[in-house]
């Protein structure tokens, strides 16, 4: 019987997580949903597992159900997270989206599902190597979403420890925009006030106001089913640039055509408008 409980809550939380943020948890990964439950019963002094179900029908379930949300949401990321992405963006994406922009001298860039900073202060930092500062004439627009909030609560900050700023910064970088505190490795002022950090579900749809000249949205839909996928797809066609360009994961798959964006680059998950987005 208690196993069965167990079984029901389970399935529960693994719903509740998709209908949250379209992550599914497939049988071989329920181990997460048995360890999630752990935490949350741990922070509360509760020990018996089968305890999760009345937590989730008391007053404050809602705060329950968000703890149990963000313990399940994988989070991992660094700095510079394959690099050769970075080369190639510095190298060709870049300097062609900013051709496109050279009138207004303005970039939109849009980092989805930023977990906690890496990604964008990875932009930020490839943006001033560029030379692409106010400075400079240039107005780049950098937002950075996640659906988790401790995820983005910890973005904010900009303050990572010795093992985090040690993964994928190298030593000049690390040194030249972060300052080592009591408390962690503090990014620059600067790189912080390139960045606009919100909470937000890809599935709901982008940041508010014009449309978007790179869009990165890594690691993100791996664990998509294909629904999920065809939503997620169709808001970052909508919020991408006439001329602009969607990176996704290394190993997140090809989008299928019909989704309206088509490889731009064989080298890696590079996509852009295809024609009939384009027509329409
Ligand atoms: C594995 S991390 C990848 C972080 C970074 N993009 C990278 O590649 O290093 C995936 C992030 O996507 C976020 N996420 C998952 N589902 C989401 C959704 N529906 N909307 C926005 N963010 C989501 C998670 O909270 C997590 O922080």
């Amino acid at each position: 019987m208690e196993k069965e409980i167990h079984q029901h809550a389970i399935g529960l939380i693994a719903r509740l997580l998709r209908e949250r943020t379209g992550q599914v948890i497939n049988e071989d990964r329920r181990w997460r949903v048995d360890r999630a439950i752990e935490m949350v019963l741990r922070q509360r002094g509760v020990t018996r597992s089968n305890d999760i179900l009345s937590l989730l029908t008391q007053p404050d379930a809602a705060s329950v159900e968000q703890e149990l949300v963000e313990a399940l949401l994988n989070n991992e990321t660094y700095f510079f997270r394959d690099r050769q992405v970075f080369t190639l963006l510095a190298g060709t994406v870049i300097p062609a989206l900013c051709r496109a922009r050279g009138e207004d001298r303005t970039l939109r860039i849009w980092s989805a599902g930023c977990s906690t900073g890496q990604e964008p202060l990875s932009l930020a930092i490839m943006l001033i190597e560029q030379g692409l500062t106010e400075g400079n004439g240039w107005s780049v627009d950098l937002i950075a979403t996640d659906v988790s909030e401790a995820a983005i609560a910890t973005a904010r900050t900009g303050c990572y420890s010795r093992f985090e700023i040690q993964r994928g910064l190298g030593v000049a970088q690390m040194l030249r925009h972060f300052e080592e505190t009591p408390d962690g490795w503090q990014a620059s002022r600067q790189l912080l006030g390139m960045i606009r950090y919100q909470t937000g579900n890809l599935l709901e749809g982008p940041p508010p106001g014009p449309p978007f000249d790179l869009i990165l949205c890594r690691n993100l839909m791996i664990y998509f089913d294909d629904q999920a996928k065809q939503r997620a797809c169709k808001e970052l066609r909508g919020a991408l640039a006439q001329h602009g360009r969607l990176l996704l994961g290394g190993g997140e798959g090809t989008l299928d055509p019909a989704s309206g964006l088509v490889a731009a680059t064989h080298d890696c998950a590079l996509y852009r408008l295809g024609q009939r987005a384009l027509a329409a």
